[in-house]
């Protein structure tokens, strides 16, 4: 086992994810679709690592992966300090108490026909973390903690606004006091005036109980500002990764550039001066050769179209993938 930096809490080592997926106009031809393309990246303990991309890029996979929700076709996983990629069904059980996940959409991950006291409930019945008789309070205790009321516990999910299904699923997510909270897109699903009132309860939760966040988002607005890092995923791979500060101006990876001239500006003072990012994402199963960024890149050169950049180090905690940077 490789020996991981200390203040890793999750680790990510190569890894990869292909699907085999059915093509052609009667779907009868099979392809392999590469989703995740040699992912390696570290979650600090205490830290918010934002993670974002276009859609499709393999955000909701690399989540997947590192939640133990998917095996991986190569790579592996540690968890503080352990890798956790070999684990059977059993051991991931059990480590899924340190490690938790909430979802894009409230709606569809909880259950309709159970009330909310009895969603909150499972976490406590299925590890058998807490006596029958003490589930009642720890429920209420959770309800609390979101921002809801112990009657709510009543209830089933569709008698709730869009907000308040998704504190349920942060309730649900926090039940078994996770170390890791792997965010996949929150807050996407809600209304713009929702949003940030979730996102203040994501962060307070984070300091009263000292949790890490892989915060997911295809919205480079969103995580700039709740995240200490920031990892810019594209067609599978990771493009860039740095503290949040350093977005605030260039030298950056190109694609980044473009998602942040695309996102809106809160300073109207800064300018980047970079065309926000033109064309369309290229399929995975038909990535180009090269930097796969190349087509849409404003600043390509003839490298750029042959050899794929390394992610490597181009200031103090710092790695791009860009010939020419
Ligand atoms: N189970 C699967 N079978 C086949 N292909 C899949 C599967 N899951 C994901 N994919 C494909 O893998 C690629 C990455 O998908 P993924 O959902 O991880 O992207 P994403 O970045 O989360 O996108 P979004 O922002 O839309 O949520 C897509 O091309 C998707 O169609
Ligand atoms: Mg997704």
């Amino acid at each position: 086992m490789s020996a991981r930096p200390q203040v890793e809490l999750l680790g990510l080592e190569g890894l990869v994810k292909r699907y085999r997926v059915a093509t052609g106009f009667l779907g009868t031809r099979k392809r392999w679709l590469t989703a995740v393309d040699g992912v390696s990246l570290s979650v600090r303990r205490g830290e918010v690592l934002g993670l974002v991309g276009e859609s499709g890029c393999g955000k909701s996979t690399l989540a997947r992966l590192a939640l133990g929700l998917e095996a991986p076709s190569a790579g592996r996983v540690f968890f503080a300090g352990q890798e956790v990629s070999g684990l059977d069904r059993r051991g991931w059980r059990r480590l899924r108490r340190r490690m938790q996940i909430v979802f894009q959409d409230p709606m569809n991950s909880l259950n309709p026909r159970m009330t909310v006291g009895a969603i909150l409930a499972e976490p406590f019945l299925i590890h058998g973390v807490v006596g029958r008789r003490e589930v009642g309070e720890r429920v209420a205790r959770l309800l609390r903690e979101v921002g809801l009321r112990p009657e709510h516990a009543r209830r089933y999910p569709h008698q709730f606004s869009g907000g308040q299904r998704q504190r349920i699923g942060i309730a649900r997510a926090l039940a078994l006091r996770p170390q890791l909270v792997v965010a996949d897109e929150p807050v996407s699903a809600l209304d713009v005036s929702v949003q940030a009132q979730v996102l203040n309860l994501l962060m307070e939760l984070k300091e009263s109980f000292r949790l890490t966040y892989l915060f997911v988002a295809h919205d480079l607005a969103v995580v700039r500002h709740i995240s200490d890092r920031i990892a810019v995923m594209y067609l599978g791979r990771i493009v860039e990764v740095a503290p949040a500060a350093v977005f605030d101006r260039p030298p950056m990876h190109p694609y980044t550039a473009a998602l942040l001239a695309a996102a809106p500006v809160p300073d109207p003072r800064r300018s980047l001066s970079v065309p926000p990012v033109g064309g369309e994402v290229a399929s995975p199963l038909d990535p180009p050769p090269g930097c796969r960024f190349h087509p849409r890149c404003p600043e390509a050169e003839d490298i750029c179209r042959l050899a794929a950049p390394p992610l490597k180090q181009i200031g103090p905690d710092h790695l791009c993938a860009c010939h020419l940077r």
